[in-house]
């Protein structure tokens, strides 16, 4: 039997029945109070549907002054857990495990949505052509850390409490956590920087704190970049060396990804010129980490071919994770397991500069869920420009949304 379909049993004892993983994507799909609805729980039921044995949310928010975009989910209280309790079912409805990623934007926010952004220092992010799309941060003060830690245990146990079966803290991709990993964000002198171990700090106590509050057979998991893929940020070295620093924690997996807004090599492009694998870029950067890690590793990024799924699966890496792919065909899983060799084609947006075609591809990406939401089919190949440009007029009505519900 292929690897693909094989279970694997977790460190805490909680066993995932295949190896394929729908990785977080946000959707900017949430009903008015912020909490998950119909359209939301329309989404998940394609993905539970289509076979993947873990299904991780995109990203949710330890903070309703905090978003990474428009529409975005928010679990800082009971209120809405119902609708939470709604959005598990959906997700384990045919068996698969439902993670709830939980995140912070720091200072990847955007500066429409009108709230003060938070980060490790006083430090902005950098895209040449999109220098307004964040806001300037300041940096938060040690007591603000702590505070924020409590908000990742919160939400985890209210995850818990919805009946997730898992969260997973979204360490990668230039959120907060990965910018106090990343020495050219963090610029703190006090222990929340300087040092691998001061940086790793925050992750650290956090990872600890929900641990211990949460149930044994609740699942704790990492996305953590296998590097930043910027010049003097952090690198695979270090990455590596905080596998190791989380070894000493109960965690249940670590997923590896790369990049962040200022270098989008989660998208197959970086902007210190490092090259990536064609397709599951960060394969070779995971099987190094693989012989220091203690955890089950998955590995996310350019995986959209049943060939290119096996291979990731032959080496040390136990799991896959595949966001783009299942946004087209959600049913990938269930093919695959039927003995189908389907694959998807890539979206590839050919335009010079890099932050304006990943933004585009994320346009495309983005309008896959929508279209599932609906319970519509997918529609892969369309014009990038014309799903730009949507995008950004429903991300602008959906931030003018936002600053009146958080201002309520
Ligand atoms: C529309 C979109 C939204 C995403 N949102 C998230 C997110 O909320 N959290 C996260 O960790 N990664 C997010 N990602 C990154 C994916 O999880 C994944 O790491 C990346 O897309 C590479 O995998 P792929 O080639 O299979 O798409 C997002 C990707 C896309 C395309």
């Amino acid at each position: 039997m292929s690897k693909l379909f094989q279970p694997l049993r977790l460190p805490n004892g909680e066993v995932l029945r295949n190896r394929i993983a729908k990785a977080a994507m946000e959707e900017n799909l949430a009903d008015a109070d912020h909490a998950p609805g119909e359209a939301l729980i329309r989404l998940y039921r394609a993905w539970a549907e289509g076979g993947a044995g873990l299904i991780i949310t995109g990203n949710v928010m330890v903070d309703r002054h905090a978003l990474t975009g428009p529409a975005g989910v928010v679990l800082e209280s009971d209120r809405h857990l119902a609708r939470f309790a709604a959005w598990a079912d959906a997700c384990r409805s045919r068996g698969a495990q439902a993670w709830l990623q939980i995140n912070h934007p720091g200072r990847q926010l955007m500066a429409d949505l009108g709230q003060p952004a938070l980060g490790p220092s006083a430090v902005a992010v950098n895209i040449p052509g999109l220098e307004k799309l964040f806001a300037q941060p300041r940096a938060l003060s040690e007591a603000e850390i702590e505070e924020l830690i409590q908000r990742y245990v919160n939400t985890a146990m209210l995850a818990e409490r919805a009946g997730f079966s898992g969260v997973q803290i979204h360490a990668a991709h230039g959120y907060l956590f990965s910018q106090f990993l990343s020495p050219l964000a963090n610029r703190r002198t006090d222990q929340w920087g300087g040092s691998l171990e001061n940086r790793a700090r925050i992750l650290l106590r956090t990872v600890a704190a929900v641990r211990t509050l949460v149930s044994p057979q609740f699942c704790v998991a990492v996305k953590l970049n296998s590097a930043d893929f910027q010049r003097g940020g952090f690198d695979a070295d270090e990455a590596a060396a905080v596998v190791q620093l989380l070894n000493e924690q109960a965690v249940d997996l670590v997923e590896l990804s790369g990049g962040s807004y200022e270098s989008p090599a989660m998208q197959g492009q970086t902007r210190d010129g490092s090259s990536l694998a064609r397709e599951a870029y960060f394969l070779e950067f995971a099987e190094r980490i693989a012989a220091v890690a203690r955890m089950p590793l998955m590995v996310t990024g350019g995986i959209r071919r049943r060939a290119v799924a096996e291979q990731v699966l032959q080496g040390p890496v136990a799991m896959l994770g595949m966001a783009t792919a299942l946004a087209v065909d959600p049913a990938l899983p269930r093919r695959w397991q039927s003995g189908e060799d389907a694959g998807v084609e890539p979206i590839v947006v050919a335009w010079k500069n890099k932050a304006f075609a990943a933004a585009a591809t994320q346009s495309i990406v983005k309008k896959q869920l929508a279209l599932l939401s609906r319970g519509k089919p997918t529609r892969p190949r369309t014009s990038p420009l014309l799903a730009l440009l949507g995008n950004q007029l429903k991300t602008k009505r959906q931030s003018r949304e936002y600053r009146r519900w958080v201002s309520r």
